[in-house]
């Protein structure tokens, strides 16, 4: 089963539980969502004009257009406004800045028609973030840039977030794969040989959930969730924001979704920032995830709090209010 929450009144350490448990929550925009759309749309635009960002790949040869995100992309990932909006986003949502950590927002496109899916824009086959170095206790934020349909977003299969699937995170370290794939994105035109993580056997993609939200509607996953790119037909290249946060309890505490089949090695810990001032993780709490998930017998999905008493109905309404 697996449960929707649609603009929940909750506080986050009840939300981050139900997460783990492999619930979806999804959000109408905030003030600095809308923001943050505005902001990636001027620069999105910009770098098409004079054509229409939605409907550039059917004007130019794919070699510019490629040219073009490799530009854009890492502008918008690193620019100090981009982190100050998901900062006011995670606040506007709840999170506790002290305590929530996030990695640059990432700007994606999917083109059309198979036009571009490699490389730079690379339409993710099925995967869970923790098969890439995500610590169990990662979640991810999506939102569109301009509204999608259920042709060009993203994909959930939800009955894998109880089911092992043979995988290949084995071969994936993080630092590795740093040193050597991830700069070399924009070269990936035609066809991409970076050795990634996927599903070592068929996977049925039925049931799937499509979240289908206007621009600036978030959807929240835990990164254990098994999710993918829609194959895009829908004759628009949708652009979308994503980004990942940590709770630093939950980062100490190796509280998170079950891990069930992640063998990779190394962690992304150490691109994360604290949302209240930009700090990284200690070093500390950092280094025993080098190893990759603890043992299956060992992995941990306890709740990070006692189950709802009326003190803490009590504190979520509290936070609506807020
Ligand atoms: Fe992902």
């Amino acid at each position: 089963m697996t449960n929707i929450f649609v603009d929940a009144r909750m506080q986050d350490d009840h939300r981050r539980q139900k997460l783990y448990e492999g619930a979806l929550f999804l959000y109408s925009p905030t003030p600095s969502i809308n923001a943050l759309v505005a902001f990636a749309r001027e620069l999105i635009e910009e770098a098409f004009h004079p054509y229409d960002p939605r409907t550039a790949q059917f004007e130019l040869p794919v070699e510019r257009y490629v040219e073009i995100l490799a530009k854009l992309k890492p502008f918008f990932i690193h620019h100090p406004r981009s982190k100050e909006l998901v900062k006011g986003t995670l606040r506007e949502l709840g999170c506790d800045l002290e305590q929530t950590y996030f990695d640059v927002p990432r700007l994606r496109s999917s083109t059309s028609n198979d036009y571009l899916t490699t490389g730079i824009a690379f339409a993710f086959h099925p995967h869970r973030d923790t098969w890439y170095s995500a610590p169990p206790c990662q979640l991810n934020w999506w939102l569109p840039v301009y509204d999608i349909t259920a042709d060009n977003g993203l994909a959930f299969h939800p009955r894998y977030f109880d089911e092992v699937i043979r995988n290949g995170s084995r071969n994936y370290n993080y630092d590795e794969w740093n040193r050597t794939s991830r700069a070399t994105a924009a070269q990936h035109i035609k066809a991409d040989t970076r050795v990634q993580p996927k599903p070592e056997q068929e996977i049925a993609l039925d049931p799937q959930i499509r979240v289908v939200a206007p621009s600036g509607g978030v959807t929240i996953f835990s990164g254990a969730q098994l999710h993918s790119s829609v194959p895009n037909t829908s004759g628009l290249t949708r652009f979308s924001i994503d980004f990942r946060t940590v709770h630093f309890a939950d980062v100490s505490g190796r509280r998170g979704a079950v891990n069930l089949d992640s063998e990779c090695t190394g962690t992304n810990l150490r691109d994360f920032l604290r949302a209240s001032d930009l700090d990284r993780l200690p070093e500390e709490v950092v280094a025993p995830y080098d190893q990759g998930a603890v043992p299956r017998d060992h992995l941990i999905n306890q709740p990070t709090i006692v189950p709802q008493t009326t003190a803490d109905l009590a504190a979520d309404a509290a936070q609506a209010s807020a």
